[in-house]
């Protein structure tokens, strides 16, 4: 029988957004979604502020209903001598419960590794975070036709720090070259990408498990382009960068995974 996966859509806000600033953005999306009918719909709908908005956010998300709040990352101890990091029970203080864990900027500008994602993904899981992993080639890998080992490396990687199960894991696939750069992956490169990664999550967990894990596309996701990986059979939502700071465009594209 076919697993019914609940769609995710996830905003990350990246490094933007002032305290005052990110209050009003929830809450005109709050507004937008209720405009378009798709407040407590059948999908979970996730925004990631910066660390320093998290709590007004989250005071915001109290008043409203349907949203959920998430970090941009964690680290793999509770605490301690990590100065400049945070861990995940004080994401859980302040009320998240999703975190996104190995994005490619985290990787690209902030030396994480496949080891380091995968102590982050661990802490997550163990603290009953709900972790956004984060996997993508770059163009020269795509272009070299190393896409399919790539993602291979990183996830095998990342998922040894996961031994406990895949319980609450979404698998979000960003090509590296389609972040930010407004060329988006075509909806089949994201079919098979998520093709893949459910193969690999069914080498870890069986296939059961792995039917279970939410596969979401990133890259340039936006109100005209979502159609095309919302209706790809294993992906089941997105991560949203940049459109994810317009709370109208946002709105929509939640509206679209909905259906
Ligand atoms: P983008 O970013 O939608 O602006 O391309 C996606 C991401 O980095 O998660």
């Amino acid at each position: 029988m076919a697993v019914k996966r609940r769609p995710l859509v996830a905003g990350n806000w990246k490094m933007h957004g002032l305290r005052s600033r990110s209050s009003a953005l929830v809450a005109d999306l709050a507004k937008e979604l209720e405009r378009l009918g798709a407040t407590g719909g059948p999908v979970d709908v996730v925004v990631c502020p910066p660390y320093t908005a998290l709590c007004d956010v989250g005071r915001e998300l109290q008043r409203t209903r349907g949203i959920d709040l998430g970090a941009q990352n964690l680290h793999w101890e509770d605490k301690g001598a990590f100065t400049g990091e945070i861990s995940g029970p004080m994401l859980v203080e302040v009320g998240c419960r999703y975190v996104i864990v190995g994005h490619s900027e985290r990787r690209q500008f902030f030396g994480e590794t496949d080891e380091s994602v995968s102590r982050r993904l661990g802490a997550a899981l163990r603290h009953g975070l709900q972790p956004i992993l984060c996997v993508g080639e770059t163009w020269e890998e795509r272009e070299g036709g190393r896409t399919e080992e790539v993602l291979t490396t990183q996830l095998r990687g990342a998922l040894a720090g996961a031994d406990g199960g895949p319980a609450g894991l979404s698998v979000a696939y960003e090509p590296v070259w389609a972040i930010g750069t407004g060329r988006a992956a075509q909806g089949r490169d994201a079919q098979a990408a998520a093709v893949l990664i459910r193969t690999l999550l069914a080498e870890k967990f069986g296939p059961k498990e792995a039917a279970g894990v939410r596969i979401l596309y990133g890259g340039s996701v936006k109100p005209d382009n979502i159609g095309e990986f919302a209706t790809q059979f294993d992906v089941d939502g997105a991560l949203v960068g940049g459109a994810s700071l317009d709370p109208g465009a946002f709105a929509e594209i939640v509206r679209q995974v909905m259906g």
